[in-house]
């Protein structure tokens, strides 16, 4: 069995950090294991303009401790009546890596997304202009579709027509969790359509949101899926196609708005990411396609250089805390920790 696996410093291409409090407590977990992070931008309210961007990235470089070092790439919130000149001038300046696309309603604060794809053309023409990616939260928003089939249904009634519009749009499917969308951007042979995988679909099918009860800490969105769909992502990401690659969805609450009547969607995976994905690589017998998954393959559809530095994780208990405090008696509950794990990032080097 293999004891010990080191590899390039990985990066997180979807990562969600927050502000204020939850940001200082919840970006070291992040910046001890990748290089960088795709930065969401679903802030309340939302990051829409390069001085937002400008602004957030400093509070983001402010809250990290000063052992460790990070690269935080962010990310503008695409809305119905965004400017392509701010975004042009965003990623000219080198403040803006991409731009989000939430479906209006879709998720967490995505009140203000976009109510139709037409409505943000001149935008994309510019990003196809550019060669700026345009990262999609990829679920129909009718309220007639089932919650389990809204992202089966968005890839015929909206990405396929988006690629057909743009030809040269780079577009990354976020988070995908059904064997539709694996074998959607398995199919595209143009190196344009690419996908991130989140532990948690790697992990558990929608039985784990009711095991033995309503298990608030397994809700996200894209809601997990049957376990066909998670053996489906599982053989994709492992493969070693470069259209896949790890980006984590970590997407903090605070543990009373998770365990509510109505409860937010998001799974805080941070603290166990890297060992979470390495399990189940291991499981599926391709440890050696693990370092392309996490530190290659999002890097160069981006068009990033290598991390310098690497990090190792051993076999041997995980000891990611169970919960992470926020102070005043508040907490957010950690995605499978307290031994639940048997891989542990043992170092890192930034070069
Ligand atoms: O589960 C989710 N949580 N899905 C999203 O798309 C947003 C995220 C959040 O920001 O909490
Ligand atoms: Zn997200």
């Amino acid at each position: 069995m293999v004891q010990s696996v080191t590899l390039r410093r990985p990066d997180d291409m979807h990562l969600h950090l927050r502000d204020g409090n939850t940001l200082r407590a919840v970006l070291p977990y992040s910046a001890r294991q990748f290089g960088r992070a795709i930065v969401m931008p679903n802030l309340k309210p939302p990051v829409t303009t390069v001085g937002a961007a400008r602004a957030y990235r400093a509070r983001i470089l402010a809250a990290l401790p000063a052992s460790l070092t990070f690269e935080p790439l962010m990310t503008a919130y695409l809305c119905d009546n965004t400017d392509p000149e701010e975004i042009r001038k965003g990623f000219n300046e080198r403040v803006l890596t991409a731009v989000k696309l939430y479906p209006a309603g879709a998720t967490t604060h995505a009140e203000y997304g976009v109510t139709g794809t037409d409505k943000v053309a001149k935008v994309l023409d510019v990003m196809q202009e550019l060669g700026m990616p345009l990262l999609i939260h990829g679920e129909s928003t009718d309220p007639g579709v089932d919650v389990f089939d809204r992202e089966a249904l968005f890839l015929d009634s909206t990405l396929k027509p988006l690629l057909d519009t743009f030809p040269a749009l780079k577009i990354v499917l976020e988070h995908i969790t059904t064997e539709q969308a694996a074998e959607f951007v398995d199919a595209d042979s143009s190196g344009r359509l690419a996908a991130t995988i989140t532990p948690q679909h790697l992990l558990f099918n929608r039985n784990a949101m009711f095991t033995g009860g309503l298990r608030p800490h397994y809700y996200c969105l894209p809601v997990l899926k049957r376990e066909q769909h998670r053996l489906a992502l599982r053989r994709v990401a492992t493969s070693g196609s470069p259209s896949f690659f790890l980006g984590t969805d970590s997407a903090p609450h605070e543990r009373a708005a998770k365990e509510a009547a109505c409860g937010c969607a998001g799974i805080f995976s941070a603290p166990t990411a890297l060992e979470a994905y390495l399990t189940v690589f291991e499981q599926e017998n391709a440890i050696d396609r693990f370092e392309a998954f996490a530190s290659e393959n999002g890097r160069r559809f981006y068009g990033l250089p290598p991390n310098e530095g690497t990090v190792t994780l051993t076999h041997e208990p995980n000891d990611a805390p169970r919960s992470v405090p926020l102070g005043e008696g508040k907490s957010i509950e950690t995605f499978i920790a307290d031994g639940e794990l048997s891989w542990q990032l043992s170092a890192q080097s930034s070069r």
